[in-house]
């Protein structure tokens, strides 16, 4: 069968792999459609691993349900991407996403398991997830990105009447952006270099106001509009100048949740965090619960994932849609590939 797999820094290639086969355990589906996240992105331009298929926010049809006994050929079904042990204490204590082992053969995430830039796929079974008839496949296909985005606005504990920023409006700030305002923020406001996406923030309804973070009175900006800093900042890019913006924006004793990923240590000045007694968390994907939280909030219309989506392409437009999303001008956040076009 066709696929896409990382061949070089910042470069696909299309080719021919074998189709996943039965083992009697992994739920075979044939894919339908798939997202292509930021964090895909992080490994396209590193060009590693090499020879990586790529896709970790899918849904597919049931061709050969293995060991779940409770689904049939044709059902609708996502899942979890991740590999959790299920034996150590975070798995036990329903925090899969602190497993050690949770990315080891993550699908989509690890050449052990590849992913859904590709028609056919195997999961492990305990990750498989049904999808109710009223989601669109586009919808299911963002569960993931939507989990990631309420896991962190969780971790932010944003109280009502909060003042938060958001940096970065790619999908997952623009999701994060979403739950803040659900959860009560007085203001939400995203920060980004990327004008396009950050009027878009607007124009979508997520954030009440963008501001420029390359503009040199952001700073200034920021204090005048809020008095002594916002309540929680939620970082989504990773990168320095990011992660040192959400310390300087944030007051005296907020918090700063961190949401983006860089591949490599990033320096961030630690005399604002210790003079201005900051709190400071990650924020690691989600708990299967949050997984199917997000599913049930879609299914009930309580969130519009579809107001994200840009485009549909086919498995020969993915190395362009990655120069589109990673263009620094482009308004595009959610880019679904369907690899049967
Ligand atoms: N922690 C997790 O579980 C988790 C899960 C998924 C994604 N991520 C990470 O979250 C980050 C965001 O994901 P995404 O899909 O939205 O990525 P993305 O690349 O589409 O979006 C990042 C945005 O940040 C903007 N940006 C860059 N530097 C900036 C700065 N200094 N100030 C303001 N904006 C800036 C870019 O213009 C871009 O729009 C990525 O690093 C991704 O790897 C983390
Ligand atoms: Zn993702
Ligand atoms: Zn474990």
């Amino acid at each position: 069968m066709r696929c896409v797999s990382i061949k070089d820094r910042k470069q696909f290639e299309i080719k021919e792999i074998n189709e996943p086969v039965s083992d009697g355990k992994n739920v075979i589906i044939d894919v339908k459609k798939t997202g292509i996240c930021g964090s895909d992105i992080h490994y396209w331009v590193a060009g590693e691993p090499k020879g990586l298929v790529m896709g970790h926010e899918y849904v597919g049809i049931v061709s050969d349900p293995g060991s779940r006994d409770d689904l049939k050929p044709g059902d609708r079904v996502t899942a979890l991407p991740i590999s959790p042990c299920l034996e150590c204490h975070a798995c036990r204590s329903g925090n899969p996403q602190y497993c050690i082992h949770t990315w080891d053969n993550a699908t989509g995430l690890s050449l052990t398991n590849p992913g859904a830039l590709a028609p056919k796929m195997a999961i492990r079974p305990d990750m498989v997830v049904k999808v109710p008839d009223n989601i669109t496949d586009e919808e299911a296909a963002m569960t993931e990105p939507t989990a990631v985005g309420l896991h962190a606005a969780r971790l932010a504990d944003i109280k009502v009447g909060d003042k938060v920023l958001v940096i970065g409006g790619g999908i997952i700030g623009l999701v994060c952006a979403m739950f803040a305002k659900m959860e009560g923020a007085s203001l939400v406001v995203v920060s980004e270099t990327n004008k396009a996406r950050g009027q878009k923030s607007v124009s979508l309804g997520v954030a009440d106001e963008w501001m420029d973070a390359l503009d040199p009175k952001f700073l200034e900006k920021v204090m005048y509009k809020t008095g002594a800093g916002f309540d929680k900042v939620i970082e989504c890019c990773g990168n320095e100048p990011a992660v040192s913006s959400a310390l300087a924006t944030v007051k005296t004793g907020g918090t700063v949740v961190l949401v983006g990923v860089s591949l490599t240590p990033v320096s961030i000045p630690t005399a604002i965090a210790v003079t201005h007694e900051l709190v400071l968390k990650g924020a690691i994907a989600y708990t299967v619960e949050e997984f199917r939280t997000c599913i049930e909030l879609m299914s009930n219309k309580k969130i519009d994932m579809l107001k994200f989506l840009d485009s549909v392409v086919g498995l020969d437009d993915v190395q362009s849609s990655y120069e589109k999303l990673t263009s620094g001008t482009s308004d595009a956040v959610k880019i679904i590939v369907d690899p049967n076009k």
